[in-house]
């Protein structure tokens, strides 16, 4: 690569926290952030998973520290990062890719199921980003990156908890984008089709609803985890120093149709 293109999208010398580190989305970008330069801390419950994806991360070439954490508001969200801060350097990337979806339709919904979907969603993005905001100013270099997605714009049955939260964090990344951007942080979002994850295991062992998904996007396919590299390392690098505040449909033109 040319030293213009490297200089532009490399994240050497970033340090870059990331949560719902042990499956899914989380995973491969942890993956995908190591190889473009960044140490990576990654964070879960699934201890052995994490184990297993920092071996992988250093089999690749790369670096990374992992911390078992159940992210919940409970958590002593400073004390976290100063943790964090003395293991592996204080982070200017995070991000928030820890989520549930309880899949429950709006009249089964209970009060439990509302509040633990509200507050691994959409507050402890907030809580989490408030406490590494010092640090990334310090730094004058910070990059929050949520997760939203289609539900962010579109209602989906059996989500009426989810969809609020995704609903939330589009505002919540416009908010975090208003409040922080004059410091030198962007926040931006990325909002996600369907991907082959431990959440949409029930989307994709139905051939029928996944063949329906596909169809109803622009390209004809639902995503590929690789289809998430471009955008991840463009949200997190120095090329996107002048966007913030945006929420990115990386979902093969379904919200287009
Ligand atoms: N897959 C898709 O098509 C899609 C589409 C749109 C948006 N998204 C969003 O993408 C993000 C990642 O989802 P995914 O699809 O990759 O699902 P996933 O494979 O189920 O990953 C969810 C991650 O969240 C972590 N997590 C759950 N509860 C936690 C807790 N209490 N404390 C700490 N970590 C916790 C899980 O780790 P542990 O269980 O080890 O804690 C896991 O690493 C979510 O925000 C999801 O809403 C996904």
């Amino acid at each position: 690569m040319s030293d213009y293109l490297g200089g532009l999208f490399s994240l050497k010398n970033k340090v870059a926290l990331v949560t719902g580190a042990s499956s899914g989305i989380g995973y491969h970008l942890c993956r995908v952030y190591a190889k473009a330069g960044a140490h990576v801390v990654a964070i879960a419950r699934r201890e052995s998973q994490l184990i297993e994806l920092k071996q992988t991360i250093i089999n690749d070439g790369g670096s990374a520290d992992v911390l078992v954490r159940d992210l919940s508001l409970k958590l002593d969200f400073p004390e976290f990062v100063r943790d964090i801060s003395s293991i592996a350097g204080s982070p200017e990337i995070l991000i928030n890719a820890a989520g549930i979806n309880l899949r429950q339709s709006a009249d089964e919904t209970t009060v439990e199921d509302w509040s633990k979907t509200l507050e691994l969603n959409l507050s402890v993005p907030f809580f989490l980003a408030q406490a590494l905001v010092p640090g990334m100013i310090n730094k004058s270099c910070g990059r929050i990156i949520n997760v939203a997605s289609l539900q962010s714009f579109r209602a989906f049955e059996n989500g009426i908890a989810y969809g609020a939260s995704k609903g939330g964090i589009a505002q919540l990344t416009r908010a975090m984008a208003q409040a922080w951007s004059r410091k030198s942080i962007t926040a931006n979002a990325i909002a996600p089709g369907f991907f082959p994850t431990e959440l949409t295991q029930a989307v994709f062992n139905n051939q029928t609803v996944l063949k329906q998904h596909a169809a109803a996007t622009a390209i004809g396919r639902n995503g590929e985890m690789q289809d998430l590299d471009g955008i991840a390392i463009f949200l997190a690098s120095p090329a996107s120093a002048y966007i913030t505040g945006q929420i990115i449909a990386v979902d093969g033109g379904y919200l287009a149709k």
